[in-house]
């Protein structure tokens, strides 16, 4: 057999490695429970739901609109605390529900949890 160079493969190993180790850090800071129960708590799923739309977007559809956007996290942890005047699904106008907690770990927690739909 013919002998060539080990390092392609060796960089391929790498990638894989490397891009498992970082999906699995992402995985493990967002705590799905605590996201699910403060979203519960604060009547968010009156309007959102996983991935049907109901007064508001779907969580599905806010994570595909922030995807790849390096400063998602930051954007949604702005929309949940100041909130915004925003529209319903069915026209009305209103102020955007806040969210009622200023601790920034609960905060990024939830927008990890609904930018990972
Ligand atoms: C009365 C209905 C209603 C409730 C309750 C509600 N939302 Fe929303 N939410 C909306 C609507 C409508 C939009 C779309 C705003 C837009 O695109 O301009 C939205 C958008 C969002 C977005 C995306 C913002 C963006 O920049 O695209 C996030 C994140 C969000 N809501 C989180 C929450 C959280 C967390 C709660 C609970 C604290 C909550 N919402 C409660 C109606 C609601």
């Amino acid at each position: 057999m013919k002998h060539s160079s080990p390092w392609p493969q060796a960089f391929r190993s790498l990638a894989i490695i490397a891009g498992a180790a970082f999906s699995l850090s992402v995985t493990a800071q967002v705590n799905v429970e605590e996201a699910k129960n403060v979203f519960k708590d604060n009547d968010c799923r009156k309007c959102h739901s996983p991935d049907k739309a109901k007064g508001g977007p779907s969580l599905k559809k806010i994570a595909e609109k922030y995807k790849g956007k390096p400063d998602a996290e930051q954007k949604l942890i702005k929309h949940m605390t100041q909130g915004p005047r925003v529209k319903l699904e069915n026209g009305k106008e209103e102020d955007h529900k806040l969210l009622d907690s200023n601790d920034p770990k609960v905060l990024k927690n939830v927008a990890r949890w609904i930018l990972s739909h």
